[in-house]
């Protein structure tokens, strides 16, 4: 790999949505062009929530199917399923021997989750394979969503500790979060995040939602009792909805404002639905093509895993080698 690295991975735990597709998966696809690119499908990290299997590997394939219609390019780049490399759980547990148990307990992520009562030891170490999943392939940057800066600040700390005592080993790597898309919030409430796991269908957009439901959708959010189409803090509802506009529209928000100046929330909302339409029909008929050819999804998984594995094999043994375990 001559150009710069950038790495980033999902989650397998359902259809994504436009959160996803604005925070991260739009930045991969841009990335593409100046850097060599390593993407995988993180679904290790879903077995701290998901504990059903049918579920989980169909739904491994639809994301990989996903990604390629969204224009990840399988040929330039790499594709792989995290599970197929063993040397992201074995890096965890070495990393995991680094870590401070408060440093894990201060994650955000974690205090929310771990609210109810079914917290398992996955979810408190989940940022530690966060970190393995970066470190083990030394990349310059991470494309993600402000939800992930957190786990990012950690992957440094670590790395850090870990150069200190045993050299110059990983790369320090940055976070690369995009202006407008950082943080879709849910339109049913938009002081949560948007997210795909979440159990009330209409406070997300799936990628794969129809035309009908995405306008249904957008015509339902949550707003405010006001009429002027204004970015602030007080407007959490309209702001969001002007995030989604200019981040889907690659225009700032000021020139949105700019544009719906004279409009009434109720238009807004649908001229919001329809610039999502319109970006995603696209997406929707080229994965509706390629989720049909399982043989051809798996093969590529396969080819991204067997490139992705010789860089793993060959930096983990450097690695152990580093910290005296192997000869
Ligand atoms: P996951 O699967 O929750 O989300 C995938 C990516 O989407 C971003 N994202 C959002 N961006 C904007 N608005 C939202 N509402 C929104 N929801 C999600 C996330 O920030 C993420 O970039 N832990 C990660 C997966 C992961 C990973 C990694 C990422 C595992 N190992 C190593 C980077 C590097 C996660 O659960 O993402």
């Amino acid at each position: 790999m001559k150009k710069k690295i950038a790495l980033s991975g999902i989650q397998p735990t359902g259809i994504f949505t436009i959160g996803n597709y604005l925070g991260a998966i739009n930045s991969w696809v841009k990335m593409q062009e100046d850097y060599d690119c390593i993407f995988f499908i993180a679904n290790m990290h879903s077995l701290t929530t998901i504990k059903d299997p049918e579920y989980l590997n169909k739904t491994i394939l639809k994301i990989a199917a996903l990604l390629i219609a969204c224009g990840i390019n399988t040929k330039e780049n790499i594709l792989y399923v995290q599970s197929m490399i063993p040397q992201h759980a074995e890096l965890s547990w070495v990393l995991q021997c680094h870590t401070q148990f408060g440093e894990l307990g201060r994650m955000t992520q974690f205090k929310d989750k771990s609210k109810s009562n079914n917290v398992n030891v996955g979810l408190f170490c989940y940022p530690v394979l966060m970190a393995a999943d970066i470190l083990l392939y030394k990349p310059d940057v991470i494309p993600i969503g402000e939800d992930q800066k957190q786990h990012l600040e950690l992957t440094k700390t670590i790395a850090k500790r870990f150069n200190n005592l045993y050299g110059e080993i990983f790369k320090i790597p940055k976070e690369f979060i995009p202006q407008t898309g950082a943080k879709i919030m849910s339109l049913t409430n938009p002081e949560k995040k948007m997210s795909k796991s979440s159990e009330n269908k209409n406070s997300y957009i799936s990628v794969l939602d129809s035309p009908e439901d995405i306008l249904k959708k957008f015509k339902k959010t949550v707003t405010d009792s006001g009429s002027e189409i204004k970015f602030s803090k007080e407007k959490p509802g309209i702001s969001n909805l002007i995030k989604i506009y200019s981040s889907i529209s690659n225009i700032t928000i000021k020139e949105t404002e700019e544009k719906f100046k004279n409009i009434s929330y109720k238009d807004f909302k649908i001229s919001v639905a329809e610039a999502v339409i319109n970006k995603l029909q696209p997406i929707q008929n080229k994965y509706y093509e390629i989720i049909e050819n399982k043989d051809f999804l798996i093969k590529i998984l396969e080819e991204g895993s067997k490139k992705a594995f010789s860089i793993a094999e060959k930096n983990l043994n450097e690695i152990y080698k580093k910290i005296g375990i192997k000869f």
